[in-house]
């Protein structure tokens, strides 16, 4: 199951790396696919990859990504178990001078990058799903969703699976007050912490069903 699901991601994977189903790719380096475990209880989403992730071709290894690890460590929540992927898989950004400077993907190219989303997620199956901010939210749902609104909360995808909604840590890196700062990492650890416990929730769940199944079998 898991050798299927690890064949069917490195396929995706491979495909998306030619996609040319929007203009984004004629300037970046390279298309970012999602990474981890393909039997992980967790899938991360976030919003696109940045300058670093472009270069390395790994989501989540820059300035946010080591954000992202920081608050998952200390929330107890293994990134080596999840899988990270983002919303839109190539670099969207500005020349300015040496620098490249992100820009935000717009609601077409959300659109149009949005079927490698969904295909992980058809594959993965996980039994939770992060959206870290607006542009994975709102990939997912297929329509805006409003963070401040929905922060916190479990919603459900059509195909049951069900998504829990917080900010982008890149959010918290643009905050120039360091107590402003200090507070909004504190609650996006507490949002983490919740979501792992919502997705080992899940984990424990499933194996129970399972055992139960498995004892059905037997007798
Ligand atoms: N921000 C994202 O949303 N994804 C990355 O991979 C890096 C930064």
């Amino acid at each position: 199951m898991t050798d299927d699901k690890s064949a069917r991601i490195e396929s995706l994977r491979r495909e998306a790396a030619d996609c040319r189903a929007c203009p984004l790719w004629r300037n970046a380096t390279q298309t970012v696919f999602g990474e981890g475990p393909p039997a992980a209880d967790i899938v991360f989403v976030g919003e696109q990859p940045g300058d670093r992730e472009d270069r390395v071709g790994r989501p989540f290894v820059g300035p946010a990504g080591l954000m992202l690890d920081r608050a998952l460590a200390e929330a107890g929540v293994d990134r080596n178990r999840a899988y990270v992927t983002n919303a839109v898989k190539h670099f969207k950004f500005e020349p300015r001078g040496k620098f490249r400077l992100h820009k935000r993907p717009n609601a077409g190219e959300i659109d149009v990058c949005r079927r490698w989303l969904m295909s992980e997620i058809d594959v993965l199956k996980p039994r939770l799903i992060v959206a870290l901010g607006a542009t994975a939210a709102q990939s997912l749902f297929g329509r805006p969703v409003a963070i401040g609104k929905h922060r916190g909360e479990t919603l459900v995808l059509e195909n049951g699976l069900r998504v829990f909604v917080t900010v982008h840590p890149s959010s918290l890196l643009r905050l120039p007050d360091e107590a402003d700062k200090q507070a909004a990492y504190a609650l996006f650890v507490q949002d983490l912490r919740a979501a792992g416990e919502l997705g080992a929730e899940g984990a424990r769940a499933g194996a129970t069903a399972a055992l139960a199944r498995a004892r059905g079998g037997l007798l």
